[in-house]
């Protein structure tokens, strides 16, 4: 392990400077991006703002498609909310993170408790240039996402299913099941030799 402040890196595998963005667009010209990013810290993020009929107003107007009786808790995160769909009596509990580069599309009655992270995002780390991948997130009807659960890109959480508390979703999960846990896997080596 070595760390720099400053100085070239030639050793490092990843080159953050040839990053690429691939076909990525935020969908959405600077002035929009920068009134969300205004609205987002002082009414969602910050707290100041507990009422969800104005964050459902908000929301609506910067392009998100949002039900009826959706309740919104404060220090909720949402990056685009043009790539927002949120079904009928959905509850969003405090500190969620809706991270999504790509659609996130909840479906009704659904509940996404405390924290739990949506991460539609992603990079290829075999390639130098670390490349971004973005995919979506489907939540279906009458689904729980418990607290601290994370969930991954191109992951569809099929209607009534349930993830526990702390879970890392990488895969889909099928309807009514019950999913739990996220250990780390090593998965080996993955530089080219010498690096
Ligand atoms: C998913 C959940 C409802 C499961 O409850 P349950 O069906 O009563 O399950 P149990 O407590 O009987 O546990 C069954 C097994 O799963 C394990 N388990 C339960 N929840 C787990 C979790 N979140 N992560 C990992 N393992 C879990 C238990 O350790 C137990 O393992 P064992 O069979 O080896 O003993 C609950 O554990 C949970 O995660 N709730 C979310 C809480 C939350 O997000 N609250 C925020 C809103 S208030």
């Amino acid at each position: 392990v070595s760390a720099t402040r400053g100085d070239a890196d030639p050793g490092s595998f990843l080159q953050l400077a040839t990053y690429e963005k691939g076909s990525y667009s935020p969908g959405a010209g600077l002035p929009r991006r920068a009134l969300w990013y205004f609205v987002n810290e002082s009414v969602f993020r910050s707290g100041y703002f507990p009422l969800s009929s104005l964050k459902r107003y908000l929301l609506r107007l910067f392009g998100a498609s949002i039900g009826t009786n959706v309740v919104i808790k404060p220090h909720v995160n949402i990056k685009l909310p043009w790539r927002l769909a949120v079904g009928d009596d959905c509850w969003i509990g405090e500190e969620v993170w809706i991270d999504n580069l790509d659609q996130v599309t909840i479906g009704a009655n659904s509940c996404i408790s405390q924290g739990a992270y949506f991460c539609t995002g992603s990079h290829d780390p075999r390639q130098r240039t670390f490349p971004l991948i973005t995919r979506p997130i489907l939540i279906g009807n009458g689904v729980w996402i418990g607290a601290r659960a994370v969930v991954l890109g191109g992951v569809t959480v099929e209607d009534n299913a349930v993830v526990g508390a702390g879970a890392t979703v990488t895969k889909n999960v099928p309807g009514n099941h019950l999913v739990v846990g996220g250990p780390v896997r090593d998965l080996g080596d993955i530089r080219p030799v010498g690096l």
